[in-house]
This record gives structure tokens, C-alpha cells and sequence, in this order.
């Protein structure tokens, strides 16, 4: 029998083609979550790509290999053009997951996104009742308004996974939240306890968990995944300062996943920009193919090469990569080194001890996103 030889790769050491992508539509937004992720210093809405070339964007995702678009912001419902950027998603071959506040979205707009092809919902949840939910999320009548788009997303037929993010503010909350998802009937949940990152790092005093709730969400998580197999599936992401061991950040930096900003850059993860001394292209001047194998943002934390001890000698270096880049950055002032919540980085016992002075700061007053124009 004959086997026709391999094609050669035009790149011979290209990575694996990423997974996801998550398309940072837009920075608008309606909330003002202090727990937001989202940069400080923020792209206005006039440098936000058009429709056109979020549509070329998507195309080069897809013959790159990426599967499966975020479409993500800010609220991405902001955008005028949301239907029409779910279409080109779709005709580019990919699966597209919508991650809102559902601010903004009426029942004739999800009857549009899903005429358009739209694939499934992701939906935020800043707490179980309106007095908290419209607390933190900085939005009188949001809590009604997410209720009754939920009620039209299920109806609709969406697959729906419910974000509830979780701080020490909210996490009395989580098992009415997890009872919350159930009868919404979705399909999974996401209970992510605040990673500190853009506004939230803003925010540490007033939002970090006290040990003793990180151990209790870790339990009523648990307990609930056995309870709710079959039904529902949960993901979890534990208070990380509170870990011994550092989260695979991003899966691992330019392994799986890629992030284009409003205005087109492209980033390894979303915090990327912390990082000072990186460069980021922008899909404006290079193809996005050209920026996944070959950009020096991508490549700058690839692998382990770049590694310092202990990682470097650390048989969890390929479980973990080392963590967090944009933490290590934070902490140690220095990308390269161990993420401090690794209980063998030397500032370990340093992070330990502000998540425990944070979380005693009763206090701190929280400081709302401020959306661009
Ligand atoms: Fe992970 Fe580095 Fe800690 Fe080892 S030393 S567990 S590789 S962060
Ligand atoms: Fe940037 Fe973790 S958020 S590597």
C-alpha cells in the first residue's frame, strides 16, 4: 500500500493552532463591576474594530484552527452589529458563545442571534437577589432585567452556562447561586472566585475572600458537583491566593487560546498588557497566523526555556507552566519568575499574608469600572 509522505510544515517548530479565541468586542458596558477584568486604561469606542474586519479576524481564526470564538467585552451586546458579527462568525465555520450581563439584549435581539446561528449563552451573575446584584453591579434594575433575558435565553433554546463570579462580598450567596443555575435549567456553571486582575486588583481590600470562605466555596462546590452529575456540570476556579499551587494560567501561555482586544491586539491572555516590556501586533498589520506562531508577545513565555528555579528544575513545570505570567509580574515585579501562590516561590508566605490583610479590610470602599465612550 501506498502512504503518501507527510506534508512538510511550512514551519517546521509552529505551535499547536490555539483552541479558542475570545474577541474582546467592545470595553462599553452598562455594569460597572469592581471585579471586572477588563484593563484600567481602556480602548474607546473609536478604535474599536468595524464589522468588516472583526469578519476577516474571524476567517483567519478559523483556517488557523481556532474552534470556538468568545465573544466577550465589556458587553458585547453593546455592539450594534452583534448579529452580524455572530453570522460571520458562523459562515467562518466557528462555534460562537455569547458572554453577556444580557443588559441590552430584548427577545427580538435573541431571536436575531439565533436566526444568525448563534450557539450557546454565557451568562454573568453578580448575586442572588437584586440588592446585591444591582450593588456590584453598579446598576439599579439589572438584577429584573438579567432575570427576565435568562427566562428568553432558555426559552429560546440557547444552552446556557451561568458565571457566577464570587468575592467576599457575594459568597454567602453561592449555594442559592448554584440552586439559581439549576432552575434556569442551565447546563453548566462556572463559579470563578475573582482572580486579581485590571479593575479587580483595584479592588483586592474589598473583594478578597477570607480563608475561611475560599475553604467553604471549595466544599459547596464539591458537594455539589456529586450531588448535580448528570444534571449540571460545574467548573471552579479557587481563590488563588489562598492556593499552594498556582493555577495553568491561560492552559499554558500560547498554547490554547488568544485574545484580541477592541482595537485589535492581539494578546496571549487578557492581562497581558501589565506586562511592560511586551510587544503586542495588532490584526490591522499582520495576519493572525503570522502573530500566534511567530509574535514576540506569543513566543516571550512559550515552553519552558524562559524558565527561572524553582520551576525550571520542578517536576510540575508541565502541569502548570509556572502559573500566572501577569501575577508573577504583579507580585515580583518580574514575568519570568514563579507565580507567588506556589508555596515553593519565595514570596509565597508574602502572598499569604496579604490575602489574609485584605480580607480582614472591612473598610475598603469599592471602586466601580469606569466604561470608555
Ligand atoms: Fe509550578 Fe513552578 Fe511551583 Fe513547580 S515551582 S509547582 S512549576 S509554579
Ligand atoms: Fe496573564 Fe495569567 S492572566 S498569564
Amino acid at each position: 500500500m501506498n502512504i503518501p509522505a507527510p506534508h512538510p510544515s511550512p514551519t517546521p517548530h509552529a505551535p499547536p493552532a490555539p483552541i479558542a479565541m475570545l474577541a474582546e468586542l467592545t470595553y462599553r458596558c452598562p455594569l460597572s463591576c469592581p471585579y471586572c477584568s477588563n484593563p484600567v486604561e481602556m480602548a474607546a469606542r473609536d478604535r474599536e474594530l468595524d464589522t468588516d474586519t472583526w469578519a476577516r479576524v474571524f476567517r483567519e481564526a478559523a483556517d488557523l484552527g481556532v474552534l470556538q470564538l468568545h465573544l466577550s467585552g465589556g458587553e458585547p451586546a453593546s455592539r450594534r452589529d452583534l448579529t452580524a458579527l455572530v453570522e460571520a462568525a458562523r459562515a467562518a465555520g466557528l462555534y460562537t458563545n455569547l458572554i453577556t450581563s444580557a443588559i441590552g439584549l430584548t427577545e427580538r435581539r435573541l431571536a436575531e442571534l439565533d436566526d444568525a446561528g448563534l450557539d450557546h449563552v454565557q451568562l454573568s451573575l453578580q448575586g442572588t437577589d437584586a440588592a446585591m446584584a444591582d450593588r456590584i453591579g453598579g446598576y439599579d434594575g439589572g438584577f429584573k432585567r438579567k432575570m427576565q433575558a435568562a427566562e428568553w435565553i432558555v426559552a429560546a433554546g440557547f444552552p446556557l452556562t451561568l458565571n457566577a463570579v464570587v468575592h467576599r462580598q457575594n459568597l454567602h450567596q453561592l449555594p442559592e447561586a448554584i440552586e439559581m443555575a439549576v432552575s434556569m435549567k442551565a447546563r453548566r456553571m462556572e463559579v470563578a472566585i475573582v482572580q486579581f486582575h485590571g479593575w479587580a486588583m483595584q479592588n483586592r481590600a474589598a473583594l478578597m475572600p477570607t480563608r475561611a470562605q475560599a475553604d467553604e466555596a471549595s466544599r459547596i462546590v464539591a458537594e455539589a458537583r456529586k450531588r448535580l452529575k448528570g444534571t449540571m456540570v460545574i467548573d471552579y476556579v479557587p481563590a488563588d491566593y489562598h492556593q499552594d499551587y498556582p493555577k495553568r494560567c491561560m492552559g499554558g501561555w500560547g498554547t490554547t487560546g488568544l485574545n484580541v482586544t477592541p482595537d485589535g491586539l492581539v494578546l496571549p491572555c487578557h492581562a497581558a498588557q501589565t506586562i511592560p516590556h511586551l510587544e503586542f501586533d495588532n490584526v490591522r498589520d499582520r495576519p493572525l497566523a503570522d502573530i500566534w506562531t511567530h509574535g514576540a508577545a506569543f513566543n516571550a513565555y512559550r515552553g519552558d526555556d524562559w524558565m527561572q528555579e524553582p520551576c525550571r528544575s520542578c517536576d510540575r513545570r508541565k502541569l502548570d507552566f509556572g502559573g500566572c505570567r501577569c501575577q508573577a509580574m504583579a507580585i515580583a515585579g518580574d514575568a519570568a519568575a514563579t507565580d507567588p501562590v506556589c508555596v515553593k516561590s519565595p514570596l509565597h508566605g508574602r502572598m499569604q499574608e496579604m490575602a489574609q490583610d485584605f480580607s480582614a479590610d472591612d473598610t475598603a470602599p469599592l471602586t466601580y469600572r469606569v466604561s470608555p465612550r
